[in-house]
């Protein structure tokens, strides 16, 4: 995971007994080559900003996510969060929501793209490079039903 995130020009610093503390939980896509995708979220997450927006206490949020640079459009991203969802659904949290981080406003577009392709909505811009996203989990799933 340590060397796709790199690879992918993420800024790695996973702390390994955080992620216990903090209910972090690791998906990985496999396949013969080894891992080619890695998506790192967190169930029962309280940010006090999103609750004061109107925001569902508890939701699960994204907290890293990377394909491998050679295997994108594929739907292996795709598959990662939907198994997300599942997850976060089976734990009865309605909500979902992630920070977008990117080098440029060019990468901001293309993950927003991709996160509102699965039914996310954008809040609000902070920043050039950084955008909030948050979705209803019902209707991600919705998506996914047929
Ligand atoms: C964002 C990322 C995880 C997407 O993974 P992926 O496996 O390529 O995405 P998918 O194939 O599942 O794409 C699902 C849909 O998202 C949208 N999408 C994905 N990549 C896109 C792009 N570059 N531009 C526009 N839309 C895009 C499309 O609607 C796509 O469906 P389609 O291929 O049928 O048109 C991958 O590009 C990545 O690892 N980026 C760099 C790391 C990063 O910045 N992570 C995000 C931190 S929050």
């Amino acid at each position: 995971m340590v060397h796709l995130a790199r690879r992918s020009g993420l800024p790695f610093s996973v702390d390994f007994r955080e992620s216990l503390i903090y209910r972090f939980i690791d998906l990985v896509a496999v396949d013969g080559s080894g891992i080619v995708g890695w998506l790192q979220g967190q169930l029962e997450a309280s940010y006090r900003e999103l609750i004061d927006e109107g925001y569902p206490s508890p939701h699960a949020s994204i907290m890293e996510m990377v394909v491998e640079p050679t295997r994108r459009r594929e739907g292996i991203g795709r598959g990662l969060v939907v198994e997300f969802v599942r997850r976060a659904r089976r734990e009865r949290l309605s909500a979902i929501g992630l920070n977008v981080m990117a080098g440029s406003p060019k990468e901001v577009d293309c993950l927003v793209q991709f996160y509102t392709s699965l039914g996310m909505q954008k809040v609000y811009l902070e920043a050039v490079d950084q955008t909030r996203m948050i979705g209803d989990l019902n209707q991600i799933c919705a998506r996914f039903s047929t």
